[in-house]
């Protein structure tokens, strides 16, 4: 295993590794983010809202990680902006710069913009109805949080924020590494019961089975 670069932010330590495989891992602080070699969730993340929206225009990603549900938007011909929020400008520098080799033909893309900030700060300033699709993928979900900071992301005012900046018609979509019933509770309450779904995933995570989660709330409208 090979340290490829690592950053301090005031969140801690943020550290990509080249695995012996040749895949890229990326930890903050110690704990597991992703790598590059089981994506198939963070691409579904996508893919599944934009196969159930008509229309999507218009998408937000919480969380430029690196940068697999920016690329599964970017791949549908439907999409003319994506808004990509990611609070560790190491990581923004990473893939721009070629670090994370596929990085800089995704960030070049003319239909990507990408601030460097808090999503709930960023979803809590759109304008209304400013997104087809809201698509947060920022930490391990409610329950293994990387960053304690991101618990507030999951209940129901920032939610609400994420629906408010939702189109009528839209959806928001969480991913989360577990299922959590409190979640999908707290989606019901924003989003409504008959609304919101849960969808599990089985992946294989190097030889070790896991089951991760959507939850998804479509916006009432239209
Ligand atoms: C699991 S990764 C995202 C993976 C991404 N879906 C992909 O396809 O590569 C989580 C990302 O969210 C970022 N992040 C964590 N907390 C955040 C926050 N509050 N606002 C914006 N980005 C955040 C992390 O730095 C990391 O890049």
């Amino acid at each position: 295993m090979d340290e490829v670069a690592r950053s301090t932010s005031e969140r801690g330590e943020l550290v990509l590794r080249r695995r012996d495989d040749g895949s890229l891992e990326l930890r903050a602080n110690g704990v597991f983010v992703m790598d590059t070699l089981e994506t198939s969730t963070e691409r579904e993340l996508a893919t599944r809202a934009l196969g159930l929206h008509g229309n999507a225009g218009s998408v937000l990603i919480g969380g430029l990680g690196l940068g697999f549900t920016l690329a599964a938007t970017l791949a549908d011909p439907r999409v003319s902006e994506v808004t990509v929020v990611e609070i560790e400008p190491a990581l923004v520098d990473w893939l721009r710069d070629g670090t994370v080799p596929h990085g800089p033909a995704l960030l070049a893309d003319p239909r990507v913009t990408v601030t460097v900030a808090d999503v709930a700060l960023a979803l809590a300033e759109a304008a209304p109805s400013a997104y087809d699709l809201v698509l947060l993928d920022v930490d391990n979900g409610p329950g293994y949080l990387v960053h304690d900071t991101n618990a507030g992301l999951y209940r129901a005012p920032a939610l609400e924020e994420a629906r408010r900046a939702t189109r009528p018609g839209g959806m928001v979509v969480v991913w989360s590494a577990a299922e959590s019933a409190e979640l999908e509770a707290t989606m019901a309450d924003v989003f409504g019961r008959w609304r919101t779904e849960a969808v599990p995933y089985d992946v294989d995570l190097q030889g070790r089975a896991e089951t991760y989660w959507l939850y998804a709330g479509h916006v009432a409208g239209v």
